[in-house]
Formats: C-alpha cells, sequence, structure tokens
C-alpha cells in the first residue's frame, strides 16, 4: 500500500517536473525575428557591372518596409498547418534559392510533382511554375501555403489569424500597409515584394560585360561562341537573363512519351493537345541550383550538356531549333509541325568543345547572393 502511494506521488512529480518544462520550453523555444535596426534597401540594384541588365524588370518599384515584412514571411514557419515549412524550406538561400532535391518533401512528406525551381529575378518574368500557370507574382505567391502537398493552410482565414496572432506582426504590417490588419492580399503583396527583390547581377559574366569579356579564359570564350552563335543555346535561353521571352514554352525531347505532359492547351496550329511544353528557365545561377530539368532528371551541367549533344529524342512536337537541318536562323519555336517523323538535333561536339559550355554557364553564377544578409533567415530562438 505505502508503497504504491509513492509510486504514485513520484508519478505526480514527474508528470509536473515535465509539465513545467515542456511549457518552459515553449516559451524559450519560440521562433522570433530579429531584425536589422534600419532596413535593408531592396530597393538598390547590385552593381554587377552589366549596366545592360536591370534585374528587377522595368515596372517594378520596391518598398522597403514591404519587403521586409515580406522577408520575415518567406521563412514564417507558421504559415504551414504543422509550423514546420516555410517557403524557405524548399527555397534555400544556400543553394541560390532552390533545394537541391530532385523533388520537394511538403508538410506531410508528401513530395512535390515538379522540381523546385530556383527563384531569381522573378521581375523580369512574367509567367511562373514551369508549365507557366501563373503570371501574377502577388497571388502566386501564397498558392504554396494552400497547396496540399507544400504548406497545406488551405484556409485564408486560418492563415490570416495566425499570423494576426503572432504578436510581432503588428508592428511589421503597420509599417508596410499602414494598418496592422492582416489580409491574403497584403501577405501576398508583401511576400511578392520580397521574392521580386531577390534579384541576381554579380556573375564573372556581368564582370564582363563592360570589357569585351576580357576576364574570362579561352574555354569560356569557346563555351560563349557555342552557347550564343555556334548552337541554337541563346535562341531560347537568350537575353541577358539567359531565359529568352518572357512567356517561352518550349518541347525539347527530353521524352518519347512524357509522364508530366506539362503546360496544358491546345496547338494553335493543329488543334493537338500540348505534350511536353515546359518553361525556358533562366541559365542565370544554374551551377548553382542542380538537379535539373522540370523532373530534376540530369544531376550535373555535364549530363545536361551531353543530353543536349547526343541525348535529344524524336518527338513530333519538338522544338525546331532542336531538329536535324537547323541553320542557325528563325524557327526557334516548336510543335507548329512535324510527322511523328522528327529528326532530332545531333551536335556531335568534342570533349573541349563539352567542356567549354559547362565552363560558359559557370560564369552566370552570382555566388554573393548565397551570403546577402537581406535574403537570409531573420528568426531566431529565444
Ligand atoms: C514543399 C516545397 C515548396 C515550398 C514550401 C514552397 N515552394 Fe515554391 N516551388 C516549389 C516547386 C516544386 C515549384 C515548381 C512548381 C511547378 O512548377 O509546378 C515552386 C515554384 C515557385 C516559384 C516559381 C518560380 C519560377 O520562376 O517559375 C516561386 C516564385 C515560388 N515557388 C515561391 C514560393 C514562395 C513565396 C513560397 C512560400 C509561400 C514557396 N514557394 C514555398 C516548391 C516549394
Ligand atoms: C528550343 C528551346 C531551347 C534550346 C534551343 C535550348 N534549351 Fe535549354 N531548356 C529549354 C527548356 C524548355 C528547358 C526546361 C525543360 C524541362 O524541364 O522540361 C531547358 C533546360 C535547360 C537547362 C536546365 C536548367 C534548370 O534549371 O533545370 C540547362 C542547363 C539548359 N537548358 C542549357 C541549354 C544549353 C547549353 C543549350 C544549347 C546546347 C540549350 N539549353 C538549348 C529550352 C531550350
Amino acid at each position: 500500500m505505502k508503497k504504491t502511494i509513492i509510486s504514485i506521488a513520484l508519478a505526480v512529480t514527474a508528470l509536473i517536473t515535465f509539465q513545467a518544462c515542456k511549457k518552459e520550453a515553449a516559451t524559450a523555444g519560440a521562433r522570433v525575428p530579429s531584425l536589422p535596426e534600419e532596413n535593408y534597401r531592396y530597393d538598390l540594384m547590385p552593381s554587377g557591372g552589366n549596366t545592360q541588365f536591370n534585374p528587377l524588370g522595368a515596372n517594378t518599384t520596391i518598398n522597403n518596409d514591404a519587403a521586409t515584412l515580406g522577408r520575415v514571411l518567406f521563412y514564417e514557419t507558421q504559415l504551414s498547418i504543422n509550423n514546420r515549412i516555410s517557403c524557405g524550406t524548399c527555397h534555400q538561400q544556400s543553394k541560390a534559392f532552390a533545394d537541391g532535391k530532385k523533388f520537394s518533401a511538403g508538410f506531410e512528406e508528401a513530395i512535390t510533382k515538379r522540381n523546385a525551381p530556383a527563384i531569381l529575378n522573378p521581375g523580369t518574368q512574367n509567367s511562373y511554375f514551369w508549365d507557366m500557370r501563373e503570371s501574377n507574382l502577388d497571388l502566386m505567391v501564397t498558392r504554396p501555403i494552400a497547396n496540399h502537398i507544400e504548406m497545406g493552410l488551405e484556409s485564408q482565414e486560418y492563415m490570416t489569424t495566425k499570423i494576426a496572432n503572432l504578436p510581432y506582426y503588428t508592428d511589421l504590417f503597420t509599417k508596410a500597409f499602414g494598418t496592422s490588419e492582416v489580409t491574403a492580399e497584403r501577405i501576398g503583396q508583401a511576400l511578392g515584394t520580397f521574392v521580386k527583390a531577390m534579384v541576381t547581377a554579380q556573375s564573372k559574366y556581368d564582370e564582363g560585360v563592360g570589357s569585351g569579356f576580357a576576364n574570362f579564359t579561352d574555354q569560356e570564350l569557346t563555351g560563349k561562341q557555342l552557347f550564343t552563335t555556334t548552337l541554337p543555346c541563346a535562341g531560347c535561353h537568350g537575353g541577358e537573363n539567359f531565359t529568352g521571352w518572357g512567356t517561352h514554352v518550349e518541347n525539347i525531347g527530353l521524352d518519347r512519351d512524357y509522364t508530366d505532359n506539362g503546360m496544358p492547351g491546345t496547338d494553335w496550329n493543329t488543334g493537338r493537345e500540348l505534350d511536353g511544353w515546359f518553361k525556358v528557365p533562366s541559365l542565370r545561377n544554374v551551377s548553382l541550383t542542380g538537379p535539373y530539368m522540370h523532373d530534376g532528371r540530369f544531376n550535373t551541367l555535364e549530363e545536361v550538356v551531353e543530353f543536349y549533344n547526343s541525348g535529344i529524342q524524336s518527338h513530333d512536337q519538338l522544338a525546331f531549333a532542336l531538329r536535324e537541318g537547323w541553320n542557325g536562323g528563325g524557327g526557334v519555336f516548336g510543335g507548329e509541325g512535324g510527322t511523328g517523323d522528327v529528326q532530332p538535333l545531333r551536335m556531335n561536339l568534342t570533349t573541349y568543345e563539352k567542356g567549354a559550355l559547362v565552363a560558359f554557364l559557370k560564369t552566370l553564377s552570382d555566388e554573393s547572393i548565397l551570403f546577402d544578409p537581406k535574403y537570409s533567415d531573420p528568426f531566431v530562438t529565444k
């Protein structure tokens, strides 16, 4: 009998101690943002030396208070249903805002259907996602929050209530929008502003623009020549963002039968269902953002170059630029023609040329964004 009382007493004490610890741990372990006294300047462009390129995009202006709020929201795990996932989980600064994985795990360890792309210079683009399904960045940025795989907060009311209940947002919303009211629209605007401010233009390539690429090695120069003139690459990955036109999708012949059909729709000429058309991604920071393609099928740039050199598949919607007979002029767009017996381009590059292409692609990376504090996770555990 006595023994039982003692063990109950012990159990109760243990329980009380345990509860007390748990409570303390909850307050002691709180994640709160630690922000600089004065805002970082998100409106200033990096001076990489490339005067021909505005990485913000022509019509974008940045409000520093909104971008500061957006930075906190970008790393806010409370925006997920289990308080563990933030935008920064899949768009990591140390990986140039990609995540280094073929596919990414969301809040329930369910896996995204596509490879997480790097976020870079989004203000210069006007369509987002691999299938270009979204054109409004401020709306687009709240989609992952509601997405049933990514962050799982399906109710907008629940989202705004959760954010409004966190004391540090009162001040941040007031500074950004004049009042502390939390709305889904404001969350979208702030996240959109921060994301637009994720600019990158300080690569070896940018430094070389002013000097006619005097800073390039012979191999990088050969790669540049191949990329821009000899081969069709720049026909699609063109311009100073290496992303071609703002809205450009292509079938590059990754597969004869695509498991992921890409952009939905029908061909304007033939009326056939589109198949295998994906967004032409920017190649900036590409050496930092593997694995590659919409499904992360290639781990290295060498594998990508070998694909273009010898692995393009026959597909009746294959881009003309990647068909045999491409002569360097016009006809980049695919999908309009073809009878199903399409001859894919074989580039027959030498080992040196393949290495040169990779060397050139590496000059497009700007490592400064990996360390820039204005894009870093502001949360500390108190
Ligand atoms: C679980 C991983 C995951 C999380 C969390 C996540 N994303 Fe993404 N993100 C992706 C994937 C995967 C894609 C590509 C989806 C597609 O193309 O269908 C993507 C695409 C994007 C793009 C489009 C980039 C482009 O150039 O087309 C932006 C911008 C973006 N995410 C921003 C965000 C923001 C802001 C958040 C937080 C609210 C967020 N993401 C949370 C995985 C994630
Ligand atoms: C007809 C247009 C077109 C041409 C020409 C083209 N590309 Fe691409 N490129 C694309 C598209 C579209 C994708 C994405 C395809 C996908 O994921 O299904 C892509 C993807 C890539 C990627 C992976 C990027 C990432 O972040 O996953 C690299 C690297 C690349 N291309 C390099 C090149 C090089 C080098 C050349 C020249 C040898 C070239 N491309 C020619 C349209 C093109």
